[in-house]
Formats: structure tokens, C-alpha cells, sequence
């Protein structure tokens, strides 16, 4: 078994940050010592086979991203990115494990899909992963599945308040869902929007002519966040079963999640990267020569950006530093401009929704120290250690200590990252744009080991597909 020595750098876990030296044996921390590297009087750095020097850098754990749609059957196509190619990019961001959906259409059987997302992941992954289990229609076999897939490592379930046909569950079949929750301790994801509002409103918004993705974003109005928030906060309440909101974006919903926080309720919310940085008005509204006012479509995605002048992106951020928030994960749902968001050209509800981000969510949200809007240990803490409580998988992911995966980041706070598809710049996901073109990140990912083994080094990735095993997940450990 290979041994690593980490040496010189500063180790930065949710609880603080100290000079250590972390020493790695095969795939597991074997431990964290003094700088200097003396273990009961052997030279620990003579005897490892590896030495990696992360003088002046952060030693962090790998990070956790909790929310990902790979090659997802959603709009009429295929997210973009496989498990291949998106968990590559997630490993050249220093993300070591995702959390991705199986997903069950309507009137299919929840463990025959469950079964089937097993299948397109393994042998393909960079990194470690893991599933949640989406159900629309919520059958009778859908609940004893839900036993059967905590058995399984899967320990979470998302259902819809909105896309009628497609992932909607109505509040009666998101009841029991949750009554079984509330049973079997699984931990209860929402997507909280108002369904059949928006409905109408797209559809008054297209008999207008009003067709451009700006219009995805005014159609699905912060009002239909909140009133689902809400909601589905209530028939958590009353089952008794843990929530947790996915892709907050609304500052009206924050509210929600904290009024139930402050009651004492297991509810809790993520937010992701594009609701902190990118707005209706600059993004979903913008223009460009080679696409017009469909430039927009690069960011429909939803819940949508929301506006810059109601002030959401700022709220986001202050919930993160509160714990109203408590982590972000990047709802990685990638589709290309040609082929894919172009078959909403006329019409915006046939834009593909989503937005690609699992490459670069450690560099946007390491912009949050450098600005000083959360510390260094904060942003391990929602981007690693919480995703990894959150989800039962806490101990071997999400921190820095003996005994925990060896799952580790070198980030160097003096690098600095382009992001984009342009010549010199970063962008691995399967994409034909990037929805963060431009970005200029103040830090820059040098190493990545997953389980021991390097994976990217300062000439890229360089592990080997199917490195990456499924990770068997417990119940959550950040309930109360
Ligand atoms: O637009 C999004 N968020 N696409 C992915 C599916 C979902 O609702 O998370
Ligand atoms: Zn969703
Ligand atoms: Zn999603
Ligand atoms: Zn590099």
C-alpha cells in the first residue's frame, strides 16, 4: 500500500485550520502531525513513497457535491455531461465525491431505475459518488423501495412541486412520502416550486409572444418559491419527517427554511454558485451577437436567477454566513447551446433546464474568503464537511482526520484560475459554453488524491476512469 506525506501546508477542516502534515496510508488518512514529521521517533517523510509539499497552500478535504444531474433524460434530451466526463471535471475542481439523482418518471418502478443509474455509473467515474432517489408519482411500491434503498446506501429522496407529467408529485402523494421519511429516518428533498402557477404564467407569458428565456425567470416568480417552501415545510411539520429544500434562490424562501430552523424543525437548505453570482437581468436577460436574446438560455435553469434589484444574491450569501443556509451544492444539470437549449429557440418552456457548474463550484465559492464574506474554515464547512454530514457519509468524507478517505485537496492561494472554453482558460464539462465565461478565480487547485491516489496534478488529470466506487451513504448526521 502506497504511503503519502502531505507536508508543510495548512490543513483547513470546518472546525479551524493548523500547520500540519497528513500522512497517507493506501487508500485512508493514517494521520495528522506536527509539521515535521516524526511519528513515535520514524521519520515519517523517509518512509512514504510520495511527498507532496504544499508549502504556503491549503490542505482541505475533497470537495462534497451533493446535487448533480449526470446524463439525466430531462427536456426532451440528455444532460451532457456522463458520469465520465463529469465527475472528470468535478475531480479538476477538487470536488472527490458527488451525490447524483436515479430518477423514476412516472409509472415506473422506483428500484428498476434505481437499478439503472447503478448501471451508467459504474466503471465510469474519476471520483467517489453516490445516489439520491427521485420519485414523481408516489406508488405503493415506492414506499417499501424507500426501505429498500436505505438498505442500500441510499438514504435521501427528492421529489417535485412542479413539472406536471414529467417528476410532479401532488401534496397528497408528497404526504406519504414523507410519513415513510418521518419512519425510516430518509432524509426528504424538495423541489419547491408552485407547479401550476407557473404553468399558467408561461403559458400567458408564450399567447403574449412573450418567447425569450428572460420570461423562464418572470414566469416562475420568487412568490411560487416561497408558497412551495412554505408548503412543503408544512407537510414536513405535520409528518415529522427532516427536509431539506434543494437550489434556494429566493430570499422569501430563506425565510421559511429559517422560521422552521428557529421553531426547532429538522429543515435545512442549499443554495448553488449561479444564485450567488449571476442575476436575471445580467444573465437570463442578456444579449449577443451570435444568439440574440437567446444568449439568455446559456442560465434558464430552476428554480430561476433571480433579480439583482430585489436583492436575493446578497441574502443568499448572509444565509450561508447565519447557517440559514447551510451548504451549496451546484445542481450540475449541463446541456449544450446547439442541439439542446436550441430547441427552446421560439419558445423558452423547451429550453433544457439547467446550468453546469461541478468543475468550478471550490473556486467560486473560495471567492466568498477572498471577499470576506464567509472564513476559511466556512468554506470547507459548506462545500465538504456539511454535504458530507448532511448525507450520512461524514467520518470518510468532509474532513481531515485519521481514519477519513483519503479524499484531499491542495489549493493554492496564490494560483489563480480563467474560467471558460477560450484557449488557456478552464472548462472540462461536456458543454459547448461555459455559464461562467470570464470569471477570474483568486486561487487555483494544484493537486487532488481521491482515496490515496493522485488524480490531478500540475499537468491535469491523470487518473483513470472507474477510479471512483459508490459510496454506500448512512442516514444523515446533521439532524437534531
Ligand atoms: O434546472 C434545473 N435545476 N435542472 C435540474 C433539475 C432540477 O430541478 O434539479
Ligand atoms: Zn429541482
Ligand atoms: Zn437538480
Ligand atoms: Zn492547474
Amino acid at each position: 500500500m502506497a504511503k503519502t506525506l502531505i507536508k508543510n501546508g495548512t490543513v483547513v477542516n470546518a472546525t479551524g485550520t493548523a500547520q500540519a502534515d497528513v500522512l497517507i496510508d493506501g487508500e485512508t488518512i493514517a494521520a495528522v502531525l506536527a509539521p515535521g514529521s516524526t511519528l513515535l521517533g520514524f521519520d515519517v517523510e523517509r518512509n512514504v513513497d510520495t511527498v507532496l509539499d504544499a508549502a504556503g497552500k491549503y490542505v482541505i478535504p475533497g470537495g462534497v457535491d451533493a446535487h448533480t444531474h449526470m446524463e439525466m433524460p430531462f427536456g426532451g434530451t440528455n444532460a451532457s455531461d456522463t458520469f465520465e466526463t463529469g465527475t472528470r471535471a468535478a475531480a479538476w475542481g477538487g470536488t472527490t465525491t458527488i451525490v447524483d439523482f436515479a430518477v423514476q418518471y412516472p409509472h415506473e418502478s422506483v428500484l428498476d431505475r434505481y437499478g439503472a443509474w447503478q448501471e451508467k455509473a459504474a466503471g465510469q467515474c474519476a471520483i467517489d459518488y453516490g445516489f439520491h432517489q427521485i420519485l414523481s408519482d408516489v406508488q405503493p411500491s415506492s414506499l417499501t423501495a424507500m426501505d429498500e434503498l436505505i438498505d442500500e446506501g441510499v438514504t435521501s429522496f427528492k421529489l417535485f412541486m412542479a413539472y406536471k407529467g414529467v417528476f410532479l408529485s401532488d401534496d397528497g402523494q408528497i404526504l406519504r412520502a414523507f410519513q415513510k421519511g418521518a419512519e425510516n429516518g430518509a432524509l426528504m428533498m424538495m423541489h419547491a416550486e408552485n407547479g401550476a402557477v407557473i404553468d399558467v404564467l408561461v403559458e400567458q407569458a408564450l399567447a403574449a409572444g412573450n418567447t425569450s428565456p428572460l420570461h423562464h425567470g418572470l414566469t416562475r416568480p420568487w412568490q411560487a418559491e416561497e408558497e412551495a417552501t412554505h408548503r412543503a415545510i408544512m407537510i414536513a411539520d405535520l409528518t415529522g419527517a427532516p427536509l431539506y429544500v434543494v437550489h434556494v434562490s429566493a430570499k422569501q424562501a430563506v425565510e421559511q427554511i429559517a422560521a422552521a430552523r428557529d421553531r426547532g424543525s429538522n429543515v435545512f437548505g442549499e443554495t448553488c454558485p449561479q444564485y450567488l453570482y449571476l442575476s436575471l437581468e445580467d444573465q437570463l436577460g442578456a444579449s449577443s451577437e451570435e444568439w440574440g436574446s437567446f444568449e439568455g438560455a446559456k442560465w434558464v435553469c430552476s428554480t430561476p436567477l433571480r433579480s439583482k434589484a430585489e436583492g436575493h444574491q446578497h441574502h443568499m450569501w448572509q444565509a450561508l454566513r447565519t447557517n440559514d443556509l447551510q451548504m451549496v451544492s451546484t445542481d450540475h444539470c449541463p446541456f449544450c447551446m446547439r442541439g439542446q437549449k436550441d430547441m427552446g429557440l421560439n419558445d423558452f418552456s423547451r429550453i433544457p433546464n439547467g446550468i453546469g457548474s461541478v468543475e468550478h463550484r471550490m473556486d467560486l465559492l473560495y471567492q466568498g474568503v477572498v471577499d470576506g464574506r464567509i472564513t476559511l474554515p466556512r468554506w470547507v464547512e459548506i462545500t465538504s464537511t456539511t454535504p458530507a454530514r448532511m448525507f450520512g457519509m461524514y467520518g470518510r468524507k468532509g474532513v481531515i482526520q485519521p481514519g477519513a478517505d483519503g479524499d484531499v485537496v491542495i489549493y493554492d492561494p496564490a494560483g489563480h484560475t480563467s474560467i471558460g472554453v477560450g484557449e488557456g482558460r478552464s472548462h472540462h464539462m461536456a458543454m459547448d459554453y461555459s455559464a461562467w465565461e470570464g470569471f477570474e478565480i483568486a486561487g487555483h487547485v494544484d493537486t487532488v488524491l481521491s482515496r490515496g491516489k493522485v488524480i490531478v496534478d500540475e499537468t491535469g488529470y491523470i487518473g483513470t476512469k472507474g477510479d471512483g466506487r459508490y459510496v454506500k451513504r448512512g442516514l444523515s448526521q446533521y439532524l437534531v
